[in-house]
């Protein structure tokens, strides 16, 4: 760690920040943590919520609606403005991409699965076809580690694949079949991209909502699991939380 004010690897987990998207994702993790608001220093429509669980200081930040369009501020722009500010306000040990994801049922994938992400993130509709600005499309941010973690509590691993639509069209597929990613998801790869400038570890939980390569339409099945998945990613959540407290980021490796 550059200027030795957060965690290294060598040090407990003792502050972790889980970034979400919709409201309605993060709802049952608040209430379950009895997580209280904190007032937004910023003007962005962030909402934060505190707790504190197994020891650990716990903040939630959720995107929050946006101010004309009415709606939750999903996708990659609100994400990474969370993230910055998440991480710099409350200097976070650990932060945790949470929300539901599409998958694919060719991998094996199930509605309602959690993932812990493995290895990498990458963005799979970042097409730029000029002298090394591929690479830097696909991104590849670092997961941190986190093996150990997702075995002891039963959760599938895999690389998580951020772009800005629920959609997937054949380009996408194209890059997708390239990164071999299993978690499809529209926020990890931007907090991610936000972890590593920062220094600051990242890993993703998602939990599927929608299998994209099945008949019935993505937003079909996102609306009709999008509860479901809530509730699991917000159990899966503590459990992570649970697993962490005291432990240090190898432990998790
Ligand atoms: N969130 C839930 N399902 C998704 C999908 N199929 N693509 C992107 N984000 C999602």
């Amino acid at each position: 760690m550059g200027d030795g004010s957060r965690a290294t690897y060598d040090l407990g987990v003792n502050r972790i920040a889980v970034i979400m998207a919709l409201t309605a994702e993060a709802a049952p993790v608040i209430a379950e943590l009895g997580a209280t608001p904190v007032a937004s220093t910023s003007p962005l429509p962030i909402q934060f919520f505190e707790a504190t669980r197994s020891g650990c200081h716990i903040v939630v930040s959720v995107n929050g609606q946006h101010p004309r369009h009415g709606v939750c501020s999903i996708g990659t722009d609100a994400a990474s403005l969370n993230t910055y500010v998440t991480i710099d306000r409350f200097k976070p040990d650990l932060v945790i991409s949470a929300g539901t994801a599409g998958a694919w049922a060719r991998n094996g994938s199930q509605i309602g699965d959690v993932y812990v992400s493995d290895d990498r993130f990458v963005f799979h509709d970042r097409r730029i076809a000029l002298d090394s600005f591929s690479e830097y499309g696909v991104g590849s941010y670092p997961a941190a580690k986190a093996r150990r973690l997702a075995e002891a509590l039963g959760l599938k691993t895999g690389v998580v694949t951020t772009s800005n639509s629920l959609d997937e069209n054949d380009d996408d597929r194209a890059m997708i079949a390239r990164s071999h990613a299993c978690v499809k998801d529209m926020e990890a790869a931007a907090v991610a991209y936000v972890g590593e400038m920062m220094d600051t570890p990242v890993i993703a939980l998602k939990a599927i909502t929608d299998l994209v390569d099945h008949e019935t339409p993505t937003a079909e099945q996102f609306t009709a699991n999008l509860a479901l998945a809530s509730r699991l990613v917000g159990e899966k959540l503590l459990a992570v939380i649970d697993f962490c407290a005291a432990r240090s980021l190898a432990d998790l490796a």
